[in-house]
């Protein structure tokens, strides 16, 4: 197969500097077998540009770190193989979340708020003792847990929202998702009611519109369609009086 001449078109822009106007700058390179946009952008930092900013750490889909817009999609840049897109490739940082220089930008801030909001740790009134055993749980429960633990919060799924894009309060299909994980693990003794008082509102589960990119642009195929629709409905049944949630189960039931 014979090589082609790769030109990017990637986002300049310095936040920090008030003389330093946004543009799109031009970079011509040659693809090499299987590279990747990581690959691809450390080409151009170390022959071509030196300043220009981008983030990584694993290069292999675990740190969640190097999500950007490719041809306007949300992408991982160590995932992406050049071989898959056309030879113009358009690089733009992610969306929703702050700027901090060219491709980079603070996705842990977000998080580590995002975390504090959902109270994302196991509520339970049993007294921590370090000489016990550790709690139990089945396989199933430990396997549906681990499955939406899987979350490397690379942020793709807010960049992809549309309703992140209107409001940037609204949780996103990641604080949804953190919820969820809670809420199928047994030591915790949150109620359903209790998950209401966090997320039953419109910066919550509400909020969400039902377009669903995060689901198609998720880069580890997280269950996120499945996990919004389990939420909603059962946080829609908590906010009910408790003779209307029964009336609307057994209406649920029998269409079922
Ligand atoms: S560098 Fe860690 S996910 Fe891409």
């Amino acid at each position: 197969m014979s090589r082609r001449t790769l030109t990017f078109s990637i986002f300049r822009y310095n936040p920090y500097d008030p003389e330093f106007e946004p543009r799109m700058q031009e970079y011509v390179l040659e693809e090499t077998p299987r590279m990747t946009l990581f690959t691809a952008l450390t080409d151009i930092r170390e022959k071509l540009d030196p300043s220009l900013q981008f983030d990584f750490v694993c290069r292999s889909a675990v740190c969640g770190s190097c999500a950007l817009l490719v041809n306007g999609r949300p992408r991982l840049a160590c995932r992406t193989r050049t071989d898959e897109i056309p030879r113009r490739i358009t690089l733009h940082p992610l969306p929703f979340f702050r700027l901090i220089g060219d491709l980079s930008v603070d996705t842990g801030s977000w998080f580590a708020q995002m975390a504090g909001r959902v109270q994302s740790w196991v509520h339970t009134t049993r007294p921590f003792d370090p000489a016990s055993e550790e709690g139990r749980m089945s396989n199933e429960q430990a396997l549906a847990i681990y499955e939406l633990d899987r979350c490397i919060e690379c942020g793709c799924c807010l960049a992809a929202c549309a309703t992140a894009h209107m409001r940037d309060d609204f949780l996103g299909a990641a604080g949804l998702l953190r919820i969820a994980r809670f809420l199928i693990d047994p030591r915790d003794q949150r109620t359903d009611g209790d998950f209401f008082e966090v997320v039953g509102t419109d910066e919550g589960v509400f909020g969400c519109v039902g377009l669903l990119a995060c689901h198609d642009y998720c880069p580890k195929n997280l269950p996120l369609m499945t996990q919004l629709a389990y939420l909603r409905r059962k946080l829609a049944l908590a906010s009910l009086r408790p003779p209307l949630r029964w009336i609307l189960r057994q209406i649920a039931r029998r269409v079922a």
